[in-house]
């Protein structure tokens, strides 16, 4: 079963406005070699940087920056913090899905009024480049959502951090935007989650996905899609079903230890020369058979790029009603098997790849096995 409950925002009811991501943040061990690891291979940009260098004593976060993509990665300085804390838990993972408001304090309180937990207090920073106003709420696992609210500051991130430039040459792989973001819940809590969205922020249940449309012969996992009014902000979420064996969802959850974001999924206008990139630059990518290949065009017809190309790198492709996709997973980007990256181009498709499930969970399902937890 697959039910397309609405497959194009309703804007004229939005009663959440939501401009964008602002900020994902990821809590890791090492935050000086995550930055060179996303500024070497997938060509971020250092953009600023807070710690001991500008008066703050016991954390450093490093600010990168592609087109509209902004990644924040912050390390602890000392034992006892909660920054040591989540990563002792977690791993590498992350913390903050920033989201841009046009009016933090009313996002904030009615967030808060319509059920929503407290994670920050409104908070109003100023330095010499204007006022920035946060506030965080929670949701699933330790995540946190912070409403940033940035039209009254023009610094380099916001007050706190100063301005930096990568220390050698960086080259963009064509990252645009922020497509959608996943998360992994509990058993029973895709539902709970679900709904905390279309309560708290208004959100639209797009799709629902069933074990039908996600299982193998071994694992099976259920996903329900909901989206901002506008639909710049997609929240898949996932929980495991019962299978044979365990599920990659299970897997995750063991090594996670919690909810949390599964996937990022990020945008580009050529995902030959993106992903030829990212593969001289040493990402490891799920692999899929050469056998994907051939009945893909029986199943989403013509398209423009070169199938020896598509082939050569592995790239996945899809089609629904309004056009197709091109997609590819990479593999876990930290130890632990948890948090990895999805490179997409949409062409017209406004859907996520459901003829490749299949095929990329029979790609997870390899992985699990190697790792000796399927
Ligand atoms: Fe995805």
């Amino acid at each position: 079963m697959d039910t397309l409950v609405q497959s194009k925002p309703n804007t004229s009811q939005d009663t959440f406005p939501i401009l964008g991501t602002d900020y994902i943040e990821f809590y890791v061990g090492n935050a000086k070699q995550s930055a060179i690891y996303y500024q070497a291979t997938f060509g971020y940009k250092w953009v600023a940087y807070m710690g001991p260098e500008t008066g703050v004593k016991d954390k450093v976060s490093y600010v990168l920056q592609q087109d509209k993509i902004r990644l924040v990665l912050t390390s602890s300085l000392f034992p006892d913090t909660e920054i040591s804390r989540h990563v002792a838990e977690h791993g590498d993972g992350i913390k903050v899905l920033a989201l841009w408001v046009d009016d933090a304090e009313w996002s904030f309180n009615t967030a808060v009024e319509r059920g929503a937990t407290i994670a920050g207090e409104l908070k109003i920073e100023e330095d010499e480049f204007g006022v920035l106003k946060t506030a965080s709420i929670h949701t699933y696992g330790e995540t946190i959502h912070t409403f940033v609210e940035r039209k009254n500051y023009h610094g380099a991130f916001r007050p706190g951090y100063e301005k930096r430039e990568s220390s050698f040459p960086v080259d963009p792989v064509g990252l645009m935007y922020i497509d959608h973001c996943v998360g992994n819940v509990e058993l029973g809590g895709m539902n709970k989650w679900v709904k905390f969205y279309q309560d708290v922020m208004g959100f639209n249940l797009l799709i629902t996905f069933d074990d039908n449309d996600i299982s193998t012969e071994y694992t099976a996992l259920m996903s329900k899609v909901v989206s901002n009014g506008n639909g710049y902000i997609k929240f898949p979420i996932n929980e495991p079903a019962k299978g044979l064996k365990k599920s990659q969802i299970e897997e995750y959850l063991d090594f996670y230890r919690a909810a949390g974001v599964q996937h990022i999924a990020v945008a580009t206008n050529n995902i030959i020369d993106t992903v030829t990139k990212l593969r001289a630059r040493g990402i490891d990518f799920l692999y899929v058979p050469d056998t994907y290949y051939d009945d893909v065009f029986e199943r989403v017809g013509k398209i423009e790029e070169n199938i020896e190309d598509l082939k050569r790198l592995n790239i996945l492709i899809d089609r629904d009603d309004d056009g197709y996709l091109l997609q590819l997973f990479t593999k876990p980007v930290q130890d632990r098997p948890t948090v990895f990256y999805e490179i997409i181009q949409r062409k017209g498709a406004t859907s996520f790849g459901k003829g490749n499930f299949k095929a990329l969970f029979e790609a997870i399902e390899r992985e699990q096995e190697l790792r000796g937890t399927l």
